[in-house]
């Protein structure tokens, strides 16, 4: 059976790119598979985790290509070389242009942990999305995995998840309970809805 090229965009722990990777092994993910994982950080632990299962890495940094101009040029380029369908920011930790994003309208997925309209946008990532959820005093947080465009996590909801907040939670109890269950589950499944729709339209 053809299977989507997925892409798997990292710059930390890589627990999302881990739950893709267990979603293949376990059958949640048929029409999909990991083809590359390209890091932001050299020193990200998802790259550990893509050298374990086998997975073709690559760094690529701003830093290396003298800004975000041609950072993004060579990203374009390592995805079209290993002819990439379906791109997957998993914490990547790098908010891309439009001139990036158009490139691959609606082939570019993202995990973001919460509830979107609510604690999203710029500025709203890691811990602080949970803090702010905290301070807001909401009983139910979740996940959202959505289509990428030029507005940060603004495009199309795919799929989302509600997770209760309990007494005494602090922001990084909170992270760890939307982690488990709502963003482990929410994206290897959309990661198949989306490379199923993708080879199907091929
Ligand atoms: C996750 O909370 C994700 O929603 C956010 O960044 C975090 C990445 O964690 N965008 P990991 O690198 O997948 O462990």
């Amino acid at each position: 059976m053809k299977k989507a090229n997925v892409a798997v965009l990292v710059s930390g722990g890589g627990t999302n790119l881990q739950a893709i990777i267990d979603g293949e092994k376990n059958g949640i993910i048929k029409s999909g598979k990991v083809r590359l994982v390209v890091s932001n950080n050299p020193d990200a632990y998802a790259l550990e985790r893509a050298k374990a299962n086998r997975i073709k890495r690559t760094v690529i940094t701003k830093k290396q290509f003298k800004g975000a101009e041609g950072f993004e040029k060579e990203l374009i380029r390592v995805l079209k070389d290993n002819k990439i369908d379906l791109i997957v920011l998993a914490g990547f930790m790098t908010i891309l242009s439009k001139r990036f994003t158009d490139t691959f309208s609606r082939r570019i997925i993202n995990v973001h942990p919460s509830l979107i309209p609510s604690f999203c946008g710029e500025g709203f990532y890691g811990l602080k999305v949970h803090e702010e959820a905290l301070k807001k005093g909401v009983k139910v947080t979740g996940a959202t995995v959505h289509f990428v465009n030029e507005i940060p996590d603004g495009g199309e909801i795919i799929f989302q998840k509600a997770v209760k907040v309990q007494e005494g939670d602090t922001p990084e109890k909170l992270q760890k309970r939307v982690m488990k269950q709502a963003e482990w589950k929410i994206l290897p499944q959309a990661v198949e809805k989306i490379s199923c729709e993708i080879i199907n339209n091929k």
